[in-house]
C-alpha cells in the first residue's frame, strides 16, 4: 500500500487527508493519506523517503511551502517563479517540488470570476500568496495591489514580481476585486480592521474556507458583493496534485463539496 501525505505545523485541522482518502477509495487505489506534524529537520528524511519509493509523494503546507525547496532535486516552473512548493513527487530525474496552489486559485474562479483587465487587491503577503499574483498576472489582471501588516513582506514580494503595487496596510485604494489571504479570519469572531461597508458589487474572494464564511465574507456579502470562500481553490489544489501522484483525474462532485462542510 502506498502512502502520501501532507505534512505542516501546525497540521490537526488539514482536510487533505479526508478528501484525499475519499478519492483514493472511489478510485479502487491501493493507498492511504496521512497528516503529519512536522519540525523543518525532519524534512531531508521524507523527501528521502519519496526518493526511495517508501511515500507516494507529500503536500506541504504552512510553514515549509519554502523550506523544502533545498532538499529537492528538481523544481516546476511555477514552483520555482514562486519559490513554493505544496506537491512533492518522484519524477525520472529525482524528486520534484511543484505548486499546485497556483492551477487551484486559477480553477476557482473558472466559473465565478474573469480577472482580465481588472484590478485586484490583496491582503497579506504570506505562503500563499506568490501563487495567487502568479495566477493573477497569468490570467491577464490588469493591476496587482499588496497590502501586508509588515511591509517589508509585501516588498519582498515586489522583488519577484515586478510591477505589483503596495498599498499601506488601513489604507483602501479603488479595486474590482479584493482577496483575504491573511489568517483573519481563521477564528470566526476575527475581523480585519478595515471599512468595507461602503463597497459594493465588486467580488470580495477569501482564501479561509474553514469558517465558510468569514468577517470580511459577511460584510462583503451585507454591502452587496458577490463572495466566493477558499473551499474551491482547496479542492482544486488537492484534484491537481491527485492526478499527479495517481495519473487520473478524481471526480469533484456534491460528495465531496459535503465532504467539507464541517461548520
Ligand atoms: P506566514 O506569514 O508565516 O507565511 P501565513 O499564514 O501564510 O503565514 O500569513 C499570514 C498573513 O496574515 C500575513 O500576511 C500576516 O501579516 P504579517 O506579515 O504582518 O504577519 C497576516 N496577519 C495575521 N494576523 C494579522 C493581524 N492580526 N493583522 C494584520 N495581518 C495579520
Amino acid at each position: 500500500m502506498k502512502k502520501y501525505l501532507v505534512i505542516g505545523n501546525p497540521i490537526e485541522h488539514s482536510l487533505s487527508p479526508k478528501l484525499h482518502n475519499y478519492w483514493i477509495k472511489i478510485n479502487k487505489i491501493n493507498a492511504v493519506f496521512e497528516k503529519k506534524k512536522i519540525n523543518e529537520n525532519e524534512i531531508k528524511d521524507l523527501i528521502f523517503d519519496v526518493k526511495e519509493g517508501k511515500i507516494g509523494g507529500f503536500n506541504v503546507t504552512i510553514p515549509f511551502k519554502q523550506k523544502v525547496i533545498p532538499f529537492l532535486d528538481e523544481l516546476t516552473e511555477k514552483a520555482k517563479k514562486t519559490q513554493s512548493v505544496n506537491t512533492i513527487y518522484l519524477g525520472n530525474r529525482g524528486t520534484v517540488g511543484d505548486n499546485t496552489d497556483v492551477d487551484g486559485f486559477k480553477s476557482s474562479l473558472k466559473n465565478e470570476y474573469d480577472v482580465k483587465n481588472k484590478n485586484i487587491f490583496i491582503l497579506g503577503a504570506g505562503g500563499v500568496v506568490p501563487s495567487i499574483i502568479f495566477a493573477l498576472k497569468d490570467m491577464g489582471a490588469k493591476n496587482i495591489m499588496i497590502s501586508n501588516r509588515t511591509q517589508e513582506k509585501a516588498e519582498n514580494l515586489k522583488k519577484i514580481f515586478n510591477n505589483i503595487k503596495i498599498v499601506d496596510w488601513g489604507k483602501i485604494p479603488n479595486f474590482d476585486m479584493i482577496i483575504n489571504a491573511t489568517s483573519i479570519g481563521l477564528n470566526i469572531k476575527d475581523e480585519i480592521k478595515l471599512d468595507f461597508s461602503k463597497i459594493k458589487n465588486k467580488f470580495f474572494y477569501d482564501i479561509i474556507y474553514n469558517p465558510s464564511e468569514t468577517n470580511f465574507l459577511k460584510v462583503g456579502k451585507t454591502s452587496g458583493n458577490k463572495t466566493l470562500n477558499g473551499k474551491l481553490m482547496f479542492i482544486y489544489q488537492a484534484y491537481y496534485a491527485f492526478s499527479i501522484w495517481h495519473n487520473l483525474s478524481p471526480k469533484i462532485d456534491d460528495g465531496v463539496i459535503k465532504l467539507l462542510n464541517n461548520d
